[in-house]
Order: structure tokens, then sequence, then C-alpha cells
């Protein structure tokens, strides 16, 4: 976002460590894992605002519950007045945006709870943050930041040679990229409008523990030790970049506590794969660690299927804003955290199948 009107009138700062962050989806996968950073990293307190849908459950963050600085409020961020409420009380110095339905399938399956979360939601928690922090005193006001954690979903699918800038243009081609990016737009107005100090960032595939067992690599797996088929999508040639959580919300809180208002960062950790290369790497990592009864490898279960409607053949972000202007870089190594990963789900199948059947 170039500056603008909101940039003269209200000063951009420097390092700055919010006190009290409102994570919303901080039940969810990314949400989790933001919550226990913030715990784990900082002195803040956290405020958890998550509806707890089929994605969400609180025994992502079990054991932040005792935590007397973290704070869980079950609600929808389409309530304008519960939410209203929950700033008022706890007077938040930050918002980091997460709370999304976030499944492709599903988007393309029934749209409708995507328009509502994504779009009318984030419109919901936009209006009650700006009530808020229009109301503040003057140097909470410039400390204030709300962070809109959006995906690369929203550039389409890149050409062959293609990387995507913050400044390229938004071509969403899922109905869940298009209605991220339909929030994107409003946080962008948000800020050009009403001066609202926002910050964008554009995140790659993110993999690690407690992700909801409908996403590839929780899929992979459970499909494999239960000797299933494990379905891939075409010729399984789609690209993705793919970034450790625990990197993603460094990155997260890195540009909430240095980066000024109206700024946009794309964040990737440059590693990107065909999705049936990531299929085999974890086949390959469950053979050693959960050796097939009869002998072989799990690729032989290994199926291709009917395409998805849409499909977007590639995801490629230019991410050397965040590097040079932040001097960011990933720090897991991607087969370590694979390992690491695929262990995880291998340990927890019983909480997968529990939520899997609601229970979670
Ligand atoms: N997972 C990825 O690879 C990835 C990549 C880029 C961007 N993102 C974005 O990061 C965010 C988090 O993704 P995730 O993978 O953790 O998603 P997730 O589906 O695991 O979690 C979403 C959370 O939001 C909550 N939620 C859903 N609707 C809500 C509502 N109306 N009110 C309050 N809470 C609600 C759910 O209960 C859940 O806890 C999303 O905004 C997503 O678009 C994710």
């Amino acid at each position: 976002m170039e500056d603008g009107f909101c940039h003269t009138i209200t000063s951009t700062l420097g390092a700055y460590t919010p006190e009290r962050i409102l994570v919303t989806g901080g039940a969810g996968f990314i949400g989790s894992a933001l919550v226990r950073y913030l715990l784990r990293e900082t002195d803040a307190t956290v405020i958890n605002v998550d509806k707890l849908t089929y994605a969400g459950n609180l025994e992502t963050v079990a054991d932040c519950m005792d935590d007397p600085r973290h704070q869980f409020i079950q609600l929808d961020i389409v309530d304008e007045d519960g939410l209203d409420a929950v700033f008022t009380r706890h007077q938040p110095d930050a918002v980091v945006h997460l709370a999304a339905e976030s499944h492709v399938d599903r988007s393309i399956a029934g749209p409708a709870a995507f328009v509502q979360t994504n779009i009318v939601g984030t419109f919901h928690l936009l209006e009650s943050v700006r009530r808020y922090w229009q109301a503040l005193p003057s140097p909470q006001q410039e400390h204030f930041r709300f962070l809109q954690v959006s995906t690369d979903e929203v550039y389409g699918s890149a050409e062959e040679g293609e990387v995507f800038t913050e400044d390229s243009p938004y071509r969403p081609n899922s109905p869940y990229a298009a209605s991220k990016a339909s929030a994107d737009h409003l946080v962008r107005a948000w800020y050009r409008t009403y001066c609202l100090p926002v910050m964008v960032v554009n995140c790659a595939n993110a993999y690690g523990p407690w992700q909801y067992p409908e996403k590839l690599i929780p899929v992979i797996v459970l499909n494999a030790l239960a000797e299933e088929p494990i379905n891939v999508y075409g010729t399984g040639e789609n690209i993705r970049d793919w970034m450790y959580v625990e990197d993603h919300v460094d990155a997260l809180y890195l540009i909430l506590s240095r980066v000024g208002q109206g700024s946009q960062y794309n964040i990737g950790a440059n590693n990107t794969w065909a999705n049936i290369d990531i299929v085999r790497k974890v086949c390959r990592v469950l053979d050693s660690l959960y050796p097939r009864k009869g002998g072989g490898s799990y690729t032989e279960l290994i199926r291709f299927v009917a395409d998805r409607p849409g499909h977007d053949f590639r995801y490629s972000l230019d991410t050397r804003r965040v590097g040079e202007q932040l001097d960011w870089t990933p720090k897991y190594a991607f087969e370590d955290a694979l390992e690491q990963t695929v262990r995880w789900y291998g340990e927890n199948r019983g909480w997968c199948r529990n939520v899997i059947a609601g229970q979670g």
C-alpha cells in the first residue's frame, strides 16, 4: 500500500512492543501457534477471540489455558456488539486478524460461509476496531496496529518464471481466495479512508502441528497410516511455497512490532515444491518412522484423481521486501521441520480422529 494522506497525519513508528494483543482465530492452526509464540517469546497479554468452528478447538491452546496472560473468548467476528464489548473491556493495543474459513475445497462446495466470515466478518471487525481506535487518546492511537493475515492465493496463478511482488494485481480464482482478497481490500480502504493503522501480510502455505486434518500433509499421514488411498489432484504438478508455521508466526510478530502502518509484506520460505513431491516426501518419512507391515512404500497408496476446478497451478512470492527491510528469513530447515510435522501427526492421530468426529 503506498503512503498517502493517512501517512502524513499519523506518525509511523519504528520498534514498538505491544502489551495487549487481540488475536482472532487463535484456536486454529496458525492462530494457536501465534498465541503460543506470544506467551513464550513476549510479555504481552493475549486476548484470543475465536468462534470455534469445525476448524478451531481449544486443545490447540490447552497448554495456554492456565496462563494468566491468555484470555480466551468464544465469539463470532460478525458479532459487532460482542466485539465492541471485548475491545472496551480488554483495551488491546494491537489486533492480529487470522479468523477465517480457510479450506479451498470447502469454499468450492459452499462459498457462503467464506463470504460471511472472511468478508462480512472482517467488515464488522474493522468497524469495531475503528470505533475503538478513534476513541483512544493520542499516544495509544499512534501505537495501535491492525495486522491482516492474508494469503498468496489472492494473486492468482503464476506463469512460468513469474513471481508476485506486493505490488502485483490481485487476481483471485477460488471463492476462498476471492473472499480473502475482498477482506484485504476492505482493510486497505479502512486505512486510506479512515487512517486506521493497518498492515497486510500475504503468506505462503503453512505446515506444522495442529492443522485441521483436511489439509494436504495431515491427510497424507492419516490416510497412509490407515492404508487408505492418498488422493492427489490432477497430475500433482501444482506448485506451492511451503513455510513452517513457527517461521510464519515469527514473521507476523516481527511485522507487528517493527513496521509502520499501511505496509504490505509477502511472507514465504522460497521453498517451492510440486504437490506430488510433497506427497512422496511425506511417504518416505513415514516409511522410516512407521514401516509398512507388509513391506513396500506408502507411495504405493498414491492415486491421481480429477483436478479441482479453478486449481491454481503455481504460487510464487517475491519476498525480498521483508528480507531487505526487516532482515527476516525463515529459520527452520524444510526437511527437519517436515519430519517433525509428520511425526507429530503420526503421534496425534487421536486428536485428528476427535476433531474430524467434531469432538475437538
Ligand atoms: N494455513 C495456511 O497455509 C495459510 C496461508 C496463508 C494465509 N492463511 C491465513 O491465515 C489465517 C489462519 O489460517 P489457518 O490455516 O490457521 O486457519 P484455520 O482454519 O486452521 O483456523 C481458522 C480459525 O478461525 C476461527 N473462525 C472461523 N470463523 C470464525 C468467525 N466467524 N469468528 C471467529 N472465529 C472464526 C476458527 O474457529 C479457527 O480457529 C486465515 O486467515 C488464512 O486465510 C493461512
